[in-house]
């Protein structure tokens, strides 16, 4: 990978303050202060261990990643829910939805739901309420970040199975984050994220956020699953952020 650029943060999230040391944890508020979009209550339990670790990069073009990013109160909570979709995954989830098309092919195969829309209140969810986390974080010291000042979001949440993947497309987003979970131990092979233009590639990581220009290509490889492993699959929790 190109470290061009790269800067580097550990955030403890329970003592995310301004002031400090560190010139990213400068920009950091604290992880329950951002309501950027009506009706969000964020937090739910910050453990005094968890540590996000923010590597930021300018160079081929600016995007940053965060390993560690949801803390493990926040994560098993998120997996309750994640379970209950899944549970109920014929009735809930749509296939290919809104999938970017070149000449008319479909560039995905995945399944998923915008859950801006599945909630009337986006309180009822633990994800759209911890990953409001996003917009504390996301000012990296980059250019194109810095003063991004993107104030909404919608999150589209995407589960890839054996053959499922995404080929190379652009985003209608001004940046686009791209949060990844999957069961432990992973019991599958593929699913790495690419920014083809570039040749850079990331290996797929349980609990990371990278988050990117819309318009820069993107894609996901081929998720090879057992069949008998069903359900232990690759998940997305994309977050297109925009102006209002
Ligand atoms: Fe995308």
């Amino acid at each position: 990978m190109v470290e061009q650029g790269f800067c580097k943060a550990q955030v403890a999230s329970s003592n995310l303050v301004r002031g400090s040391q560190s010139s990213i944890a400068q920009l950091v508020e604290q992880v329950t202060v951002n309501h950027p979009v009506p009706g969000s209550s964020p937090g739910g339990g910050v453990s005094k261990k968890h540590i996000m670790e923010i590597h930021a990069f300018s160079k081929p073009f600016c995007y940053f990643y965060v390993e560690n990013f949801y803390n493990e109160t926040e994560l098993d909570l998120i997996w309750s829910e994640l379970e209950y979709l899944y549970s109920n995954r014929e009735k809930i989830f749509v296939s290919n939805l809104k999938s970017a098309t070149y000449e008319g092919e479909i560039l995905k195969d995945n399944v998923g739901i915008f859950m801006d829309d599945f909630y009337q209140n986006r309180d009822y969810s633990h994800i759209l309420n911890f990953n409001r986390k996003l917009f504390d974080i996301y000012n990296v010291d980059t250019w194109f970040f810095k003063h991004l000042n993107v104030d909404k979001d919608g999150t589209l949440l995407s589960y890839y199975e054996n053959g499922g993947y995404y080929k190379p497309h652009y985003d209608g987003s001004v940046a686009t984050a791209c949060t990844w979970l999957f069961k432990e131990p992973k019991r599958f092979i593929g699913g790495n994220f690419s920014f083809p233009e570039f040749d850079i590639e990331i290996e797929l990581k349980n609990n990371f956020l990278i988050c990117f220009p819309g318009q820069i290509k993107h894609s996901v490889s081929e998720v090879k699953l057992n069949p008998e492993d069903a359900g232990y699959g690759r998940w997305c929790i994309s977050q297109f952020l925009n102006h209002r």
